[in-house]
């Protein structure tokens, strides 16, 4: 049966030309974008270091979308308030970076913001079965991460499967999101397994033409959907 819900195209940063930022948002948000992914990297969760609550306070002042803040961070909740305070709208923070995970996504919801978990790509979905009350989005990791344009991980799609079927079940007013390597040719498997918020980072900010880019994107998704 073919899926209504709606799929949101969340271009992320990542790829984007830094000394442009503010010029790039327009952009894609011209061109159809529904959220601007900001993934925000420490250097110690992840081999790579990118950008603090100054820049999203820059990528907020650009644009009306919302910005889903990826927190790729160990002591995430250390920097939940400063990033709320920079204008996020969602903060996702990993299932593998949080001892007491629930006390850190009650935080965020406390300062008025939408809730996210991450679980990266070996981490089981019943790692987070007990916090899905107290989130607003659940992001399914398909490369590890780190860096951008890398190849997805065809792993995780049972996973995104499995999670549908518990937010569906349940009715739980949970967006489902998937980041790494998606693209036209990736997209029809991850909105077929459930997926209805995509990252795309290279697949968008690499491309000249972001428009088409996003279109190809929204084509490959609606073929999945039917
Ligand atoms: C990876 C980041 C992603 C990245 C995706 O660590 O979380 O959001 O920007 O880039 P692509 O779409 O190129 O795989
Ligand atoms: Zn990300």
């Amino acid at each position: 049966m073919p899926s209504l819900r709606p799929i949101r195209l969340a271009p992320s940063i990542l790829s984007a030309d830094l000394g442009r930022l503010a010029e790039e948002i327009r952009e894609v948000e011209a061109a159809g974008a529904d959220w601007v992914h900001v993934d925000v990297m420490d250097g110690r969760f992840v081999p790579n270091l990118t950008l603090g609550p100054v820049v999203a306070r820059a990528a907020r002042a650009a644009t009306a979308l919302p910005l889903d803040v990826h927190l790729m961070l160990v002591e995430p909740e250390r920097w939940i308030e400063p990033f709320a305070e920079a204008g996020a709208d969602t903060l996702s923070v990993h299932v593998e970076a949080c001892p007491h995970l629930q006390r850190t996504l009650a935080e965020i919801r406390r300062l008025g913001k939408r809730a996210g978990v991450v679980l990266n790509p070996h981490t089981p979905e019943e790692s987070i079965r007990y916090v899905l009350g107290d989130v607003d989005l659940v992001l399914v990791m398909s490369v590890n991460p780190g860096f951008g344009g890398q190849r997805f991980l065809p792993a995780v799609l049972p996973k995104l499967e499995r999670l549908r079927d518990w937010i569906d079940r349940d009715r739980l007013p949970v967006d489902l999101e998937v980041d790494g390597g998606v693209d036209p040719s990736t997209t029809p498997q991850v909105v077929a397994a459930g997926a209805d918020v995509l990252v795309a980072g290279s697949s968008v900010f690499g491309r000249p033409d972001r428009g088409a880019a996003l279109a190809a994107l929204r084509a490959a998704a609606s073929a999945a959907t039917g």
